[in-house]
């Protein structure tokens, strides 16, 4: 199956894109062809830093090569060096009635947060279809706010189908199987780039410490409240199975110390980070080693896109 997903240098990674995207990730590049974009066209559509965007979109690919995303299984490269990709969201533009787009729940939510209703805003999922039919990609793995817009690649993939010959496949969304961490502070949101609680996986591990300390533990009329619910989600995913054991037995007796299970979760979290932290810096101390990994993503993600664009366009009678 050829898979391809893409990630937007909107801030730095933290736990909810390692447990929602990265980590599934890791495993489909074993078994599948994988192509791992950084979508930095798609990260333009929002206020962002031209002098700092560089660095964050290295950032990034640094984040993916120390989770171990490796360039000898994964297709990893920078969404605008591979030109195709907005070349086809031209001609997909032509297949897509605007009401489609106004209706899009995440633009919709966008606006209703204060974005600037530009184009781009509004043509996002177009270009996120282009994205994955430039590869005649069969699924886009995606967490669920992103599921609407590959719909809408599946769309435009019959409607292209339908009016000029079977030429792509539909993809699919493949949902993260990882539950969403959520915010520390508000459990009810998900934990967010933006939300200074989140915790990047770059944090040094004292910043670690005192995000969990502080995150909210408190039940309203008894139960376990969303706040524990998610530091038990953590706690499962990263600390060894007897510490989740002991924890759970606790939680059950009602004999938990939250002081307690923080210090444990912090303690997992810094501990699975380890490498990570380490090969990330190393990583990021080669700019010649991270730039050959993109110029040879780029070169073959063009391969194929180019291929894709070419046989588009004679499809559609411009060649
Ligand atoms: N829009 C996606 C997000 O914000 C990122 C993205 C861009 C993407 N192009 C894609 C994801 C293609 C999957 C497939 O999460």
């Amino acid at each position: 199956m050829r898979i391809l997903s893409g990630i937007r240098p909107s801030g730095t990674l933290h736990l909810g894109n390692y447990i929602g995207a990265i980590q599934q990730w890791l495993g489909l590049q074993r078994e599948h062809e994988v192509y791992y974009m950084v979508a930095d066209l798609h990260a333009i559509t929002t206020p962002y830093d031209p002098k700092t965007f560089q660095a964050q979109i290295r950032d990034v690919v640094a984040d993916y090569l120390a989770a171990g995303l490796d360039p000898k299984h994964a297709t990893i490269f920078v969404q605008s060096h591979v030109p195709e990709h907005t070349q086809l969201m031209w001609v997909l533009s032509s297949l897509t009635p605007t009401g489609e787009l106004n209706r899009m729940t995440q633009y919709k939510d966008k606006l209703r947060g204060g974005a600037l209703a530009n184009a781009g805003l509004l043509t996002y999922p177009i270009l996120m279809a282009a994205d994955i039919l430039a590869y005649r990609a069969e699924c886009g793995p995606v967490g669920e706010d992103q599921v609407q817009h590959v719909e809408l690649a599946r769309d435009l993939a019959k409607r292209f189908n339908r009016m000029f010959g079977k030429t792509f496949p539909e993809p699919q969304p493949l949902l993260s199987q990882g539950k969403r961490i959520m915010s520390l502070k508000e459990p009810d949101k998900k934990m967010s780039k933006t939300n200074d609680d989140g915790i990047a996986l770059t944090d040094a591990p004292a910043v670690i410490q005192r995000k969990i300390a502080k995150a909210v533990t408190a039940t309203r009329g008894g139960g376990t409240s969303a706040g524990v619910e998610n530091l038990f989600l953590m706690l499962r995913t990263f600390a060894e199975p007897n510490v989740v054991g002991r924890f759970e037995r606790a939680e059950r007796d009602g004999a938990i110390k939250y002081a307690e299970l923080k210090t444990a979760l912090a303690e997992a979290i810094v501990h699975h980070f380890a490498p990570f932290r380490k090969r990330r810096k190393e990583i990021l101390a080669d700019a010649t080693a991270l730039d050959r990994v993109l110029t040879d993503g780029a070169r073959r993600a063009r391969l194929i896109a180019g291929e894709t664009l070419a046989a588009g366009y004679t499809t559609i009678g411009l060649r």
